[in-house]
């Protein structure tokens, strides 16, 4: 019987601070076309101080498996669903095709927006912009900054396929213009960070990576400076495997992404923040 009652005690105890906890900031970053071994906590040779700084901090995870391409996972991140439930199972969505992640799922900002949260995105979309209705605006981010495809050229924001170009970078819905011209990151003084990597592609790939952890520890910085960190959860992942034509490495793993191979489905992610009850270590379950 006083078992039972401090269950229950308990049990409403945990309920009130569900309910008037503070619920915190999450930031969900995912790199693109990210490697097994293209993250500095795995590879020494990868320079990631920032992202490695957080992945130790918080839970690396070593078991996260992800879609062998873009889309795919995309759309399960937003809906929870595996892609053969959202029609979304077969590639990417090229630009003339007309259909993007259907309507009827309701996606991850539509609900945390439910919950009071402001909800922004900023980078690429690849769930389909065939018609208003599908793009990041209408289904649940107050804004977006970035392109509707699955790839832009870094400097112009053009996006050439079969010959027919277009520009693809926008501010929530209109095209922004007065950004041609400006690189998405700095990748030019990050390639003198690899002298020894002889490898063209690899050594353009290795410091995009930089570019990246250096874009991400901005963003630690500012969460610091406006005091959000200690409030903020951190997710991070990449999409798919590495694609090791293009300089990235997935090594020990076997393929890369686009197949289904652990190269091509083992993500690089960890989770980071303070309201994780365990810290530190590496989680090896699925
Ligand atoms: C993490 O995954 C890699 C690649 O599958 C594996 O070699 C390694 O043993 C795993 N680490 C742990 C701690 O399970
Ligand atoms: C995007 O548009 C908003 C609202 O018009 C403006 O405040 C913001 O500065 C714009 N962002 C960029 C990068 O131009
Ligand atoms: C990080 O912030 C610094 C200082 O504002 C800036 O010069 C640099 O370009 C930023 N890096 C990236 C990758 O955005």
């Amino acid at each position: 019987m006083n078992t039972l009652l401090q269950a229950l005690i308990l049990f409403l105890v945990s309920m009130l601070q569900l309910c008037y906890s503070k619920p915190p900031n999450i930031v969900f970053i995912v790199a693109d076309d990210l490697g097994w071994n293209d993250v500095g906590w795995r590879n020494e040779q990868v320079l990631t101080p920032n992202l490695d700084k957080l992945a130790r901090e918080g839970v690396i995870l070593n078991s996260s498996y992800v879609q062998p391409v873009c889309t795919p996972s995309r759309n399960a991140f937003l809906t929870g669903y595996f892609p053969f439930h959202t029609g979304l199972q077969h590639f990417v969505i090229f630009p003339p095709q007309p259909y993007g992640l259907p309507l009827k799922f309701t996606l991850l900002p539509e609900r945390l927006r439910k919950l009071g949260y402001d909800t922004h995105m900023v980078g690429k979309w690849h769930l389909g912009f065939c018609k208003w209705e599908y793009t990041p605006t209408y289904r649940g981010f107050d804004t977006f900054l970035g392109y509707y495809n699955g790839e832009e050229h870094y400097f112009s924001h053009d996006y050439t396929y079969q010959n027919k170009k277009g520009f693809d970078l926008r501010n929530n819905t209109k095209p922004l213009r007065e950004a041609t011209g400006d690189y998405s990151a700095v990748p030019e003084r990050y390639k003198d960070l690899y002298p020894a990597v002889k490898t063209q592609a690899r050594r353009t790939y290795l410091a995009m990576v930089s570019a990246l952890d250096e874009a991400v520890g901005n963003i630690t910085d500012t969460l610091k400076k406006y005091g959000y960190m200690d409030d903020t959860l951190i997710v991070f992942t990449t999409d798919n495997g590495g694609p090791v034509n293009w300089g990235a490495n997935n090594w020990p793993l076997r393929g890369a992404k686009v197949t289904l191979w652990e190269g091509g489905t083992k993500a690089s992610a960890f989770v980071h923040g303070p309201m994780l009850k365990k810290r530190g270590y590496t989680n090896t379950g699925l």
